[in-house]
């Protein structure tokens, strides 16, 4: 294999050594994602591109990279790139599956309890001298044990949402593109419902949906004046699934009662957004896969695709698998 030129927009939770051995790498090093003009000439000389969700892989970077073999995402999801494009120029593309389920379920429960039970505003109340004694009424929110959980998109970590949510005793419904095996239906103890009821009947709405065309703002005004007013959105998929004027609303106007969210529409949320105004919100900075075993773990897979890439392998997990079904017509 000729010696390769690769880019890789951020520092790695890993080590390069065996990405050294086959390519002459750069990293980007600093915090912020480098800027798309930098992206732009550096796309014009590289052969292996490693990104994140933060870079804009869009038509023009793809089209001004000559000799790019392979796009390697350190993410599962990747709606930040051009897919279409890359695979009318048969590039494939990696992400990162599998490895970062568990971590994002966990802290999808963890959003749900800590907005079940208001932890966050809890400790606001604390740390505000507000704590007098002990009262009956006080923060006091909905139980979880017995309540209806509603899964949108029973993929990888929805799926693993429910394994959580039946230790926790819920009653657990989900609606996805296809309805899923009834084997794993009686397994994990689900029942398929349609969005209008799983909005109208669950206590809790979590979405595991990949952002496309279909689920851009698929929560908007109308999704939000089906749900019940004790309802909590949870989302730890992406944030332009959630209309963001919708969900203010929704909250100012107690149409449900709260929501916990891990992304947002824009990344980061502008300063001056009024959602971080409600209290009845909690918004953490994309974080969902943010242990450090499974960081490392994503950045290796990341490494692992990029190599196969560049050696012309077929990726070990590739978004766009046709680009190999597709005849050679040069
Ligand atoms: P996945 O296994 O592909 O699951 C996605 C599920 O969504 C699939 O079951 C799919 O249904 C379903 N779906 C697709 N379009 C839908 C629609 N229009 N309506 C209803 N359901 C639909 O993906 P995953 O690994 O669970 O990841 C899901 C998403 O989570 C990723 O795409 C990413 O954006 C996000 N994520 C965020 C974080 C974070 O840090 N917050 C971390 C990891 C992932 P079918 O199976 O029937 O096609
Ligand atoms: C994170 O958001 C991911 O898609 O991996």
């Amino acid at each position: 294999m000729p010696y390769s030129k690769v880019f890789i927009t951020r520092r790695l939770p890993t080590q390069l050594h065996r990405l050294e051995e086959v390519a002459n790498v750069e990293v980007w090093p600093e915090r912020q994602a480098p800027p798309y003009e930098v992206l732009l000439e550096k796309a014009k000389e590289i052969d292996g591109l490693l990104c994140l969700l933060t870079d804009q892989i869009d038509q023009q970077l793809i089209e001004v990279s000559k000799s790019l073999k392979v796009i390697s995402q350190m993410a599962v999801g990747f709606d930040n790139i051009d897919i279409l494009t890359a695979t009318a120029r048969r590039i494939p593309v990696g992400n990162t599956p599998g490895v970062l389920t568990d971590a994002t379920a966990d802290l999808t429960w963890a959003l749900l309890m800590a907005a079940a039970r208001r932890v966050v505003e809890a400790d606001r109340f604390v740390r505000s001298h507000l704590w007098q004694t002990w009262e009956p009424d006080l923060l006091l929110g909905p139980d979880i044990a017995g309540a209806t959980l509603g899964i949108v998109g029973f993929g990888r970590i929805g799926q693993a949402v429910a394994r959580r949510a039946k230790g926790f005793n819920m009653r657990i419904i989900y609606t996805s593109k296809h309805k899923c095996k009834p084997e794993l239906e009686q397994s994990l103890g689900v029942e398929f419902a349609n969005f209008v009821s799983l909005l109208q009947t669950s206590d809790f709405v979590t979405i595991h949906t990949p952002l496309s065309a279909e689920t851009y703002h698929l929560f908007g005004e109308a999704e939000f004046a089906l749900m019940k007013q004790s309802a909590i959105l949870i989302n730890t998929a992406r944030g332009a699934i959630v209309d963001p004027d919708a969900l203010y609303q929704a909250l100012r106007t107690g149409e449900i009662a709260g929501a916990a969210i891990d992304v947002t529409e824009p990344e980061p949320i502008p300063t001056d957004s009024p959602l971080l105004t409600v209290d009845n919100l909690i918004i953490i900075p994309h974080i969902g896969s943010a242990s450090r075993p499974t960081r490392e773990k994503m950045a290796n897979m990341a490494i692992d695709n990029l190599i196969a890439g560049l050696r012309g392998e077929r990726l070990p997990n590739c978004v766009n698998p046709e680009v190999y079904d597709v005849v050679d017509d040069k």
